[in-house]
């Protein structure tokens, strides 16, 4: 059985490797903010009752126009989704049948997405210890393209592709007719800088967003794309009418005013992050540089980290495998930053496993 596609929902992944789940287990593989959602969001429970009685909103325009001014930009540059995911599966349906570039390593679901659609991908590498666009390659490849993925700060790797590189890049491609992805979803975990303002100067530059990670709601379903209104435009016919239900409209307006709750949570996880990679490599593991709140690691001793991803599931400890990312292909593994105690009990699983090397 091949192992799940995602990080998250950890049953999947002890039933495919044939490993017995613990009655508990500590989730690595999801990478969403460990404190949790904002606290205000107990408080808004009872305004949830009366919110679904009626359709939701179907353009979402309160929160469009929230997420909008933080951005120095229009509603009407504000496509909502069910989830960045959603979008993801708009803009390979825009896609279908043509050619999609993707930078990797990168999110699985763009090529899952762009499979679904019947699109030709072809993968830009990128060596993930040497963390660099290659613009040229990028630039000739976009040529023929529909759609070019750039996911910064990226999912997995933790790394982030210079501003100017990406500027570069919008630069050369103006003429192509090639839209141009980049996912930001993790952007407020690595400091505040988007990129999603350029789209007034590029019309063919889209930036994702997800609200999922740094709020962790999950579960709720809410990301957005900022583009120009030619792109929203090109998108819009394949958006379901209400795509986006009530409850997580009224967290996105609420989310899109708390800028407060990323800088506190930013503080934190740079703390704790540069203590697990500086623990992590003193026990001799090797960890890649990381901006967000999740690293890749490896045991250099093994080609493919199975062997170590299976010792820390039988511990339930659960970590995400690197099988479906290309130019990974299991080499590494995925690790969330999680509360200090889960970090720790992380620590001294793996220092068992050195011991025992
Ligand atoms: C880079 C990246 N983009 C987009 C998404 C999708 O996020 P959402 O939960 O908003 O669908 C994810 C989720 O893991 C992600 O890692």
């Amino acid at each position: 059985m091949s192992l799940p596609s995602h990080g998250a929902n950890p049953s999947h992944l002890y039933r495919a490797s044939g490993v017995m789940k613990p009655s508990s287990v500590m989730d690595f593989s999801v990478n969403t903010n460990p404190y949790g959602p904002p606290n205000w969001l107990k408080e808004m429970w009872p305004s949830f009752f009366e919110a679904v009685e009626d359709y939701p909103d179907p353009s979402g325009y309160k929160a469009a126009k929230l997420i909008a001014e933080r951005f120095a930009l229009s509603p009407e540059n504000i496509m909502l989704g069910n989830g960045a995911a959603e979008i993801i599966h708009f803009i390979a349906r825009h896609a279908a049948g043509q050619k999609v570039v993707i930078v990797t390593p990168a999110f699985s679901e763009y090529e899952e997405a762009c499979r679904a659609y019947g699109c030709r991908t072809e993968y830009v590498p990128v060596d993930v210890q040497n963390w660099k666009l290659p613009i040229e390659i990028l630039v000739e490849q976009a040529k023929e393209a529909a759609v070019l993925f750039i996911c910064t700060p990226n999912n997995p790797t933790g790394q982030v592709f210079q501003t100017e590189d990406l500027l570069t890049l919008l630069k050369e491609t103006r003429s192509f007719g090639t839209m141009i992805v980049i996912d930001e979803a993790f952007y407020d975990f690595a400091g505040d800088e988007s990129i999603t303002s350029e789209i007034t100067s590029f019309s063919h530059l889209a930036v994702l967003h997800s609200m999922t990670k740094m709020y962790a709601v999950a579960g709720l379903r809410i990301g957005y794309l900022a583009a120009s209104k030619e792109i929203i435009n090109k998108l819009k016919p394949y958006r379901p009418h209400w795509n986006v239900n009530a409850i997580a409209l009224q967290v996105a307006q609420k989310i899109a005013s708390d800028a407060e709750y990323a800088v506190r949570t930013r503080k934190w996880i740079d703390k704790e992050r540069e203590r697990m990679i500086r623990e992590l490599m003193m026990i001799g593991f090797v960890v890649l540089p990381s901006a967000v709140n999740f690293y890749l690691i490896k045991d250099s001793a093994l080609d493919n980290q199975k062997p170590l991803l299976q010792f820390l599931l039988k511990q339930g400890i659960v970590l995400r495998h690197t099988e479906n990312f290309h130019g990974l292909d299991g080499q590494w593994l995925r690790a969330a930053i999680k509360k200090e105690q889960e970090n720790d009990q992380l620590l001294s699983a793996l220092k068992e496993w050195k011991s025992q090397c």
